[in-house]
């Protein structure tokens, strides 16, 4: 199944989604759009229902209640899988990675299982170690590297194949100001550069960009590219009280 090509679509659109756990209300009537090449942040406190939105839009939780759109289609129901495939992307709070194997093996796993048809997994997998600067690492195991550059093969392992919208759960967390301040600039150019790269593909259309979703951003909760460098840690709650922006 394709996702819909209509470039008038937002990249995605989350609309009155709603998660209970029991009784505990993690998500209530939660609704944002975010267009496509967009960067955009959410913030909250522990437990405002981040990971948990995280979980819904990528399909490894039900919502209780409410719609995910991704570029005009309905993926409320779409099987987890299906949402990877269509480049529905993400990373997770604790960084998995497979601890045995290499970390060009650890990409070029998840590049042979979403590389689109007629694209080098090889070159992609080169590709990905070349933007995320782990061309140094490529062949050492997880263990051996920084947190810093196990969440970059994460970040890797998420966008290998085919990443139209990447949502990045934590990936600044325990993290230096400086490793912060690195990732968030290679991330912002995966932004505009994954995203010219999927012009060239058979698959793209003209134009597309890579969305992103990242907690750390200014204190309204949206921010533009240039503004993420500058995110403080805000209380206000945004996402476990009934929301819309
Ligand atoms: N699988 C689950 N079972 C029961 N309760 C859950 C489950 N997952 C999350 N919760 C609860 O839902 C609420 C939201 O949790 P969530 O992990 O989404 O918050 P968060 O914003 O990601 O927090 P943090 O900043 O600590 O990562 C919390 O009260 C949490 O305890
Ligand atoms: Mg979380």
């Amino acid at each position: 199944m394709n996702a819909a090509e209509n470039p008038v679509c937002p990249a995605l659109e989350v609309n009155g989604i709603c998660r209970n756990f029991g009784g505990v209300v993690a998500l209530r009537d939660v609704s944002f759009a975010v267009s496509a090449g967009e960067v955009v942040g959410l913030i909250g406190p522990n437990g405002a229902g981040k990971s948990t939105l995280f979980e819904i839009v990528s399909g490894n939780l039900p919502p209780s209640a409410g719609r995910i759109s991704y570029f005009g289609t309905d993926f409320t129901a779409m099987p987890t899988h299906l949402r990877r495939r269509e480049g529905m992307c993400r990373t997770f709070q604790k960084v998995r990675l497979f601890e045995s194997m290499s970390v060009a093996d650890n990409i070029r796993v998840a590049a042979s299982q979403c590389v689109p048809e007629g694209r080098d997994v090889r070159e992609e997998v080169a590709a990905i170690l070349a933007q995320l600067r782990l061309e140094a690492q490529a062949q050492r195991r997880p263990a051996e590297l920084t947190l810093a550059d196990r969440k970059r093969v994460e970040i890797g392992r998420a966008i290998a194949g085919n990443c139209r919208l990447l949502m990045l759960d934590e990936s600044l967390s325990g993290l230096t100001h400086e490793e912060a301040e690195h990732l968030i600039s290679e991330i912002l150019v995966l932004n505009r550069v994954r995203g010219i790269t999927e012009q060239c593909d058979q698959a793209a259309a003209p134009g597309r960009k890579m969305g992103l979703i990242d907690h750390r951003v200014p204190e309204n909760g949206f921010g533009s590219a240039d503004e993420v460098g500058d995110i403080e840690p805000t209380q206000t709650p945004i996402i476990n009280a009934s929301h819309r922006f």
